[in-house]
């Protein structure tokens, strides 16, 4: 039988494909990626799946049955210096789930997909996976280019897929049942209630923005303080004015997480500071006033300090409610696996965003220690991998 131990050994076998040597970093169509999906793609195989991979990189591996296709899965790229449980834990649960059914008759085909792109670090995009599989996945992406200057097309083609048939890898939503996906939770509720696995009610909604101060590069020791146009201290100013923002509105979060400085060098007056911003809310509504608050801290300072502000939306999804009918089922499993059914929300955008689009949408999340994750430091229990997969193979069991 297929065991949370063999997940998590599997977890960690694929947490050695990386793109650097001491760390791990797994971006779209990168040749680590490559090899995560034939390492994947290898147990999928031997599991009795039919496995091929779409044009925009995803690996599928598919069970056949009657009727429509339930999907399951997650994604396979990661943050920079990431843990080896988020994305991966949910395609190798599903998986082992898989396993242990192979002989059982189900009244519906399985699909399970390990997306190619959720994390968005190699593009500042985000799901580009499941937006290809959801036919949401923009054509002006592929001309968005890399740090070294690669077009999202030609790093796709490299990698074996096919940037000019992206919209092959759509589905049709009369084909499907839904989409269930397990995932690490990556906060502390489930640990603090003492619950193995919870189920999702919400994900939230985000905004993504460039943000850039631009003033006027400068000699650090000649230009007295009253008649510089400082970008770095604009942003350094706006971003303190961001997290006020987000700590008057209950429930908002709000990072910059990546700062680069023009011309970045100790004794020149910094000319220009760019600047990723990331907003989230479960209401769309509150995350929208975050957002234009923030716009507006930003025009204030920069006016204040005569620099210019340019922001550059970069998108926005919406908060996605999981269908109650699978939520149920889901939490049925989990009352059937002996456990409470705890319901909360997810601060952390999934590739169920997407499918959502496409499809009804059930999560199960894992209980994660300490609520770390986008770390190395990640970590879950066996047992509680073990809970996830009896309550996935009940619901597949129940589902109809
Ligand atoms: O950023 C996120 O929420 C996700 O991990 N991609
Ligand atoms: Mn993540
Ligand atoms: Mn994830």
């Amino acid at each position: 039988m297929s065991t949370a131990a063999t997940v998590l050994e599997r977890c960690a076998a694929l947490g050695q494909v990386s793109e650097e040597p001491d760390r791990l970093v797994r971006r779209y169509a990168t040749p680590a990626m490559r090899a995560a999906n034939e390492l994947v793609g290898g147990w999928m195989r031997d599991a009795g799946l039919e496995v091929r991979e779409d044009a925009a990189g995803n690996l599928i591996g598919r069970r056949d049955g009657p009727g429509k296709t339930l999907l399951l899965g997650s994604h396979l790229d990661t943050v920079v210096d990431a843990g080896r449980y988020d994305g991966p834990l949910g395609v190798l649960a599903a998986l082992a789930v898989l396993e242990r059914l192979w002989d059982r008759a189900l009244p519906y085909a399985v699909e399970l997909i390990g997306f190619a792109d959720e994390e968005g670090i190699r593009y500042g995009t985000t799901f580009l996976g499941s937006a290809a599989v959801a036919g949401r996945f923009a054509p002006a992406w592929l001309a968005l280019t890399d740090d070294g200057g690669v077009t999202m097309a030609e790093a796709l083609r490299e990698f074996g897929g096919d940037p000019g048939a992206i919209a092959s890898a759509a589905r049709r939503p009369q084909d499907l049942l839904g989409y269930c996906e397990v995932h690490i939770e990556q906060g502390p509720v489930l640990e603090r209630r003492g619950a193995p696995v919870g189920i999702v009610t919400t994900i939230t909604g985000q905004t993504h923005a460039e943000v850039r101060f631009l003033g006027e590069a400068g000699h650090a020791g000649t230009v007295p303080m009253n008649a510089r146009r400082d970008a770095l201290a604009a942003a350094a100013e706006w971003m303190l004015a961001v997290e006020s923002v987000a700590r008057r509105r209950q429930g908002t979060v709000a990072t910059v997480g990546r700062i680069a400085v023009e011309p970045d060098a100790r004794n020149v007056i910094p000319g220009e500071a760019r600047m990723t911003l990331d907003v989230r809310h479960t209401s769309n509504a509150v995350r929208r006033e975050a957002i234009a608050d923030m716009r507006a801290e930003g025009q204030r300072i920069a006016a204040g300090r005569d620099v210019e502000l340019d922001w550059d939306a970069r998108g926005e999804t919406a908060a996605v409610p999981t269908s109650p009918d699978l939520t149920d089922l889901l939490a049925d499993a989990v009352e059937a696996a002996g456990h409470a059914p705890e319901r909360l929300p997810s601060g952390a955008g999934h590739d169920a965003v997407q499918m959502a689009a496409l499809t009804d949408v059930a999560m199960l999340f894992v209980r994660c220690r300490k609520g770390i994750s986008h770390n190395p430091a990640e970590a879950v229990e066996e047992a509680d991998v073990a809970v996830a997969l009896d309550v996935l193979e009940r619901f597949l069991g129940a589902l109809r």
